[in-house]
């Protein structure tokens, strides 16, 4: 490939960042206790609150994702507490490791990989009222798929227990309203639809949430993930339990700056509309989408490979010929599907070109003889 420094990265996660938040990271770093790192943490923690919709309190801590399954496992539950895993993919999965880290009993509520929840099985399960707390992937990164958050919400609302989030692939890009819809504890990362680099774990909890951190009766056995040793530095930044991630908070407040000037609805337009394109480009290359029909996710796509199709060889011609980037599938998935990231900072022409550098790629390895069939139908949804 051409060393253009320009590579167009399309998977889903870390995504592109635009040149402001770039520019934010590449100023001096600043003393954590100064005034204007003080204040930038401070206005970015008001922010997070408004991005997740919620009165609750919000956590902005250096690491990713996972870092916040491991902060909302080790905070909401206590060793021999069961914990309903919802799962129907690989992330929804990876909950009954952080569970079991943490000596808790996982009892599972797994769905095929790309069908949504069950609500009636999931009813069922929550009334035996037997879980300190329940997990669900708002996306699940790995098949595409968005469960209903918001329907699971209500069943929520009768339970004891805690219902848990992960918006790691959601939040910034597909509505989420944590106090609406009765989430108890939601989690995201920086580097998926906020369009900031990787570094960043973000979550909120609620009171519900916070008064079962409150009532433990054993310490959590992480030390740097204890929320109590936060809770004061996030109330006023001022404070210190361990240096923040200078740099990556002022770029991830610089991102959550561009999030409310775009608008969250129209964000949630614009992903919706990518999604849509995306789409039809899937079916106008003659593939099927992998998720449950109406359960796609609109931050990304994830189309099955066509038969007969070397999707790693396409991945290596879209990589060295044109300089794109995109995903093979996860875990099980792998060599029959392929993930496509469309979130955050992505434009329009970065969509545009992601497609027609697949299209080449497989007239290139003989696949289609007649290309642009993908890019003139996606072209034909961006130009309604
Ligand atoms: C839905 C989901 N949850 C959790 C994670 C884990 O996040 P991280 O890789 O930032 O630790 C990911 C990562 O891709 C994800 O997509």
């Amino acid at each position: 490939m051409l060393n253009t420094e320009r590579e167009l990265l399309m998977i889903p996660g870390p995504t592109i960042v635009s040149p402001r938040v770039l520019r934010a990271l590449s100023k001096p770093i600043l003393s954590h206790v100064s005034g204007e790192f003080v204040d930038g943490y401070a206005e970015a923690l008001a922010l997070q609150k408004q991005l997740f919709m919620t009165e609750g309190t919000p956590f902005m801590l250096s690491g990713s994702g996972t870092l916040g399954m491991e902060a909302t496992i080790a905070n909401l539950m206590e060793k021999g507490d069961r914990v309903l895993c919802v799962e129907n993919g690989f992330f929804g999965e990876k909950w009954e490791e952080v569970v079991e880290t943490h000596g808790g009993v996982v009892d599972r509520l797994r769905f095929e990989w790309g069908d949504p929840v069950d609500l009636k099985v999931l009813e069922e399960k929550l009334g035996t009222n037997e879980h300190k707390l329940f997990t669900v992937e708002h996306v699940d990164t790995s098949t595409g798929i968005a469960n209903p958050v918001d329907k699971i919400g209500k069943l929520a609302k009768n339970t004891d227990a805690l219902y848990v989030v992960d918006s790691v692939c959601g939040i910034g890009g597909m509505p989420l309203k944590m106090d609406q819809w009765n989430i108890d504890l939601c989690l995201t990362g920086s580097q998926k639809a906020l369009g900031a680099p990787p570094g960043i774990s973000l979550f909120c909890l609620n009171q519900k949430a916070w008064g079962a951190v409150e009532k433990r009766k054993t310490t959590p056995t992480d030390y740097y993930v204890n929320l109590k040793k936060w809770k004061p530095i996030m109330d006023n930044p001022r404070g210190y339990f361990a240096t923040p991630a200078v740099g990556n908070v002022l770029g991830m407040l610089e991102a959550l700056k561009m999030i409310f000037e775009e608008g969250l609805e129209a964000r949630w337009v614009r992903h919706n509309k990518f999604s849509e394109a995306f789409q039809a480009g899937v079916k106008g290359l003659g593939w099927s989408s992998f998720p449950a029909k109406g359960y796609e996710a609109h931050t990304l796509a994830v189309p099955k490979v066509a038969e007969g199709v070397d999707d790693a060889r396409m991945r290596n011609i879209m990589f060295q010929k044109y300089g794109v980037v995109i995903a093979g599938g996860l875990g099980k998935l792998g060599g029959k599907t392929v993930r496509i990231g469309h979130m955050g900072a992505d434009t329009i022409n970065d969509l545009v070109a992601t497609l027609a550098s697949m299209e080449m790629s497989l007239t290139e390895m003989g696949h289609i003889s007649d290309p642009g069939k993908a890019v003139g139908a996606m072209m034909k949804v961006f130009a309604k």
